[in-house]
């Protein structure tokens, strides 16, 4: 009998999530209302962020940093070489200029040596990748290279949200920082995002441009900037709402699955620093294909997903160099199960089936959790 399959990126609603949504629609404030402002004001206190705005999505919400940090149509901004194709894509389609970085091959994250020498004078800004929920020390570093060369950095934490380091949380390290609330992460809005900032004169630029570019104009009638409509509700934010208030639980959750994963599969593993555990369940080998065909057989929805950005062709133009370690991860990454309604026993499943594949995982997971 085929074992029920278990899916790349399920989410995990408990009932009294979808109580809190249909009371939500019960109390008849479904446009961006009182609920919207409770789950903005959640995630603040929460993350120990001064400001914090909500928008559509993650995306948006760098497009939405971007301009709020001063950017404008043709400003070159720095982005890494490997993931997620929404990163480059919130800068592009407002008509910055993306500049692609080389990735440190251990964790992910854009390389900051290779940052040091990538800046030029046209550099406008640089946007850092919080890969996987990657922290530590690199956090530091990025901000003392952007204060000395002058430049203001978008932290992008989409995956990070409930990542600390030094007691700091990932997306407050930035000059402003994003979360989002895709399907995949550890809190779920379907689709969502939000703004974080320490700075209220970037705060403000951001809600502006969220609500057509004026703070006031419901009370004016005058829009002193252009903006747009790139409000949250208070269906979705009643879901988001229901999550934050237990993210210390759910984050327990995603813990206890990775540590099954990492029992059976070791430092081959991907880890990030800290006690949390990364957003993705990652593994590398030189035979992904192989390794994600044996899992498809045994009911397992693994990928290979991600490539080094400049393999896009969207992207083509970027492709006047090599991104060597970007290149090794889109070789050799396949990405496990690792949805927050996965189970402990799912997890045990997965890691015995990586095992059982007979696909030989490479060196290059030899990547460390400081614990
Ligand atoms: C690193 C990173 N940045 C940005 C995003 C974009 O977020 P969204 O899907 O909410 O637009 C994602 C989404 O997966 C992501 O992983």
């Amino acid at each position: 009998m085929t074992p029920p399959f278990i899916p790349l990126a399920e989410p995990w609603l408990p009932p009294g999530i979808a109580d809190a949504v249909r009371d939500q629609i019960r109390s008849g404030f479904v446009g961006p209302g009182p609920r919207t402002q409770a789950f903005a004001d959640a995630i603040r206190a929460t993350t120990g962020a001064a400001h914090c705005h909500l928008t559509t999505s993650g995306t948006i919400a760098l497009s939405v940093a971007a301009h709020a940090i001063g950017l404008r149509p043709g400003d070159e901004i720095l982005v890494p070489a490997y993931g997620v194709i929404s990163t480059i894509n919130a800068f592009a389609s407002v008509g910055l200029r993306p500049r692609l970085v080389d990735i440190d091959r251990r964790t992910g994250c854009m390389d900051l040596d290779l940052l040091e020498e990538a800046i030029a004078p046209g550099t406008r800004a640089v946007c850092f990748v919080n890969f996987s929920g990657y922290t530590g020390e690199n956090l530091r570093r990025i901000a003392e290279i952007c204060a000395r060369r002058g430049l203001p950095w978008i932290e992008d934490a989409a995956c990070a949200l409930g990542h600390r380091y030094e007691g700091q949380w990932a997306g407050t390290f930035g000059t402003a920082g994003i979360y989002s609330f895709s399907v995949p992460k550890v809190l779920t809005t379907g689709q969502g995002g939000a703004v974080v900032t320490a700075d209220s004169a970037i705060a403000d630029r951001a809600a502006a441009f969220i609500d057509h570019g004026d703070l006031e104009w419901r009370k004016t009638n005058l829009n002193r900037e252009i903006g747009t409509n790139l409000r949250f509700n208070d269906v979705l934010a009643a879901l988001g709402h229901a999550q934050v208030l237990e993210l210390d639980a759910r984050l327990a959750r995603r813990r206890q699955n990775y540590l099954v994963l990492r029992e059976i599969l070791g430092e081959r593993l991907y880890g990030v620093p800290g006690p949390e555990a990364p957003l993705h369940n990652i593994v590398f080998t030189d035979e992904p294909d192989r390794l994600v065909s044996a899992l498809g057989g045994a009911s397992i929805g693994a990928v290979r997903q991600y490539r080094t950005i400049s393999q896009h062709p969207a992207y083509r133009a970027l492709a006047d160099r090599r991104f060597p370690h970007a290149d090794t991860w889109t070789d050799q990454a396949v990405y496990l199960p690792f949805g927050m309604a996965m189970t402990p026993d799912d997890a045990e499943r997965v890691g015995r089936a990586v095992l059982a594949a007979g696909v030989a995982l490479s060196e290059a997971a030899q990547v460390y959790q400081s614990g």
